[in-house]
This record gives structure tokens, C-alpha cells and sequence, in this order.
């Protein structure tokens, strides 16, 4: 068959199934979840407004049955992200390991970094994290969740009576430590698989994934601390 009879389907089967296609779904998935990240987190921040209702009527609105065509295509394409992302993860992981059946010598001959190391332990806790945490905020399997009235969930009395309790509030701080991780190697490792590499402009990328990381972080775990050091209260 000549190379002009392959269909778009075959072709796009071929990069699937090659390493580079792999990396560069778990890029673009990557990306996606990180700018949800980015818009949670500055939706979460409102909790902070002097106006205890701003969250709750941000949370009204994004319930209003209105707007559940786009509130759900959004979660359908998160939740394709997710699992793409972590299809190409593991089938990357074993296609690595089916290329190399002995294994590293010595590990400590390959230069990376703590949180390179720990990228695969830290996806599967943050990803335990996510489903603990749908059901704890969205679903109420964990603790009952509050409603203002139908569709509108009492999103600031769920967060602090959820992070009065230390377990919670200690599970969210080491899921945000360990996303921040998983966030500053996967940037940093998304720009070396598209093949960027610059004397002077990599060590900065690289500053600047950390920086981004741990501003996400900060702002996450600043608000069960808040709440356990009674700085915001009902
Ligand atoms: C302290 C940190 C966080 C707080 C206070 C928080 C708060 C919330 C709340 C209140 C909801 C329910 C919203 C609603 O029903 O309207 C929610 C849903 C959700 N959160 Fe978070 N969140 C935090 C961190 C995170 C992180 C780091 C992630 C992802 C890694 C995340 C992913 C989600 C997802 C996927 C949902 C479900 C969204 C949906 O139902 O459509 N959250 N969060």
C-alpha cells in the first residue's frame, strides 16, 4: 500500500501507538487538566471574599440547570483527559520496561529528580485524591453535603466543615504537595518531548514550572490551613 492510500484513522492509530504519539497525548491531556487546575483554584479562592456567599452563587452558577450542556461536555472532556492520560502513562511505562527486561544497574547512574522519580506514585495518589474528593465536595458520600436549595450546593459550609477535620485537611495538604510535584516534572518533561532545549532558556522554563507549581500549591493548601488555624470560620 502506498504511503498516500493510508487513511487518517490508520495514521492516527500509528502515532497512538508510537512513543512520541504517546508523549505528546500525555501532553495535551497533561495541559488540559492543568488549566482546570488553574480555574478551580481561582474558583476556590473566593472562599476568601468578605462576601460569604461569592462562592456559593459561583457554585449556583455553575449548577443552574441552564448551563448543564457545557457544564457537562466540560466534565465528559476532563474525564476523557484523565483517562487518556493515564492509558498513555502506563502503556508508555510498559513499553519502556518491555525495551529494557534487566533494568538499570544502578539507579543512582540516571540524574533526575525527586519529583521525576516519584511522577508515577504521585499520578496514582492524586488521582485517588480526585475520586476521595468528588465524593467528598460533589457527590456527599464523605460527609453530608449542604444544599442551599436544589442546585445550589453551600460550597463554603462543605469546605470548612470538611477541613475541621484534621484527616481531611491532612490528605488534601499531601495530595497538593504531591500534585505540585507531578505538576513541575510533567511541565518541565512536556517541553523536553516537544523537543525544546536552550542553554539559556531551559534552566529558566524550568524555574518557571517549579514557581507555577508551587503557587498552585500554596493557594490549594492555603485554605484547609485556613480553615484549621481558624482563620476562616462559618
Ligand atoms: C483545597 C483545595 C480544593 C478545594 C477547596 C476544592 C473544592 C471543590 C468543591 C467545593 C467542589 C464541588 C463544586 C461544586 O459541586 O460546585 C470541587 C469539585 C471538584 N474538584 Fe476540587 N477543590 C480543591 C482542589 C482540587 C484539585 C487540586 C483538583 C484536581 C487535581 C480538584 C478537582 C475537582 C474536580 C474534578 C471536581 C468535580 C467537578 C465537577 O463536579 O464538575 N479539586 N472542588
Amino acid at each position: 500500500m502506498s504511503a498516500l492510500a493510508i487513511s487518517p484513522l490508520h495514521r492516527a492509530a500509528r502515532f497512538w501507538e508510537a512513543p512520541i504519539g504517546k508523549k505528546a497525548v500525555m501532553a495535551i491531556t497533561g495541559l488540559i487538566l492543568f488549566g482546570y487546575v488553574i480555574g478551580h483554584l481561582l474558583g476556590n479562592l473566593q472562599i476568601y471574599s468578605a462576601d460569604h456567599q461569592q462562592i456559593n452563587r459561583y457554585a449556583a452558577f455553575l449548577h443552574n440547570p441552564a448551563n448543564a450542556i457545557p457544564l457537562w461536555v466540560i466534565r465528559t472532556a476532563l474525564l476523557a483527559a484523565v483517562i487518556l492520560h493515564i492509558v498513555s502513562a502506563v502503556q508508555l511505562w510498559l513499553q519502556n520496561r518491555a525495551a529494557r527486561p534487566l533494568g538499570y544497574k544502578k539507579k543512582a547512574d540516571v540524574p533526575t529528580s525527586y519529583a521525576a522519580r516519584t511522577m508515577r506514585w504521585s499520578g496514582v495518589i492524586v488521582g485517588a485524591f480526585i475520586v476521595f474528593h468528588i465524593l467528598h465536595l460533589t457527590v456527599g458520600s464523605v460527609l453530608p453535603v449542604h444544599e442551599i436549595a436544589a442546585n445550589e450546593p453551600d460550597v463554603r459550609y462543605n469546605v470548612i466543615t470538611g477541613f475541621q477535620n484534621p484527616l481531611v485537611a491532612g490528605f488534601y495538604i499531601l495530595a497538593m504537595i504531591l500534585l505540585c510535584m507531578h505538576l513541575y516534572h510533567g511541565l518541565w518533561s512536556m517541553f523536553q518531548s516537544m523537543g525544546f532545549s536552550h542553554p539559556r532558556y531551559t534552566p529558566l522554563l524550568k524555574k518557571g514550572a517549579a514557581l507555577v507549581a508551587i503557587l498552585i500549591a500554596v493557594g490549594n493548601i492555603s485554605i484547609p490551613i485556613a480553615v484549621l488555624t481558624g482563620f476562616l470560620t462559618l
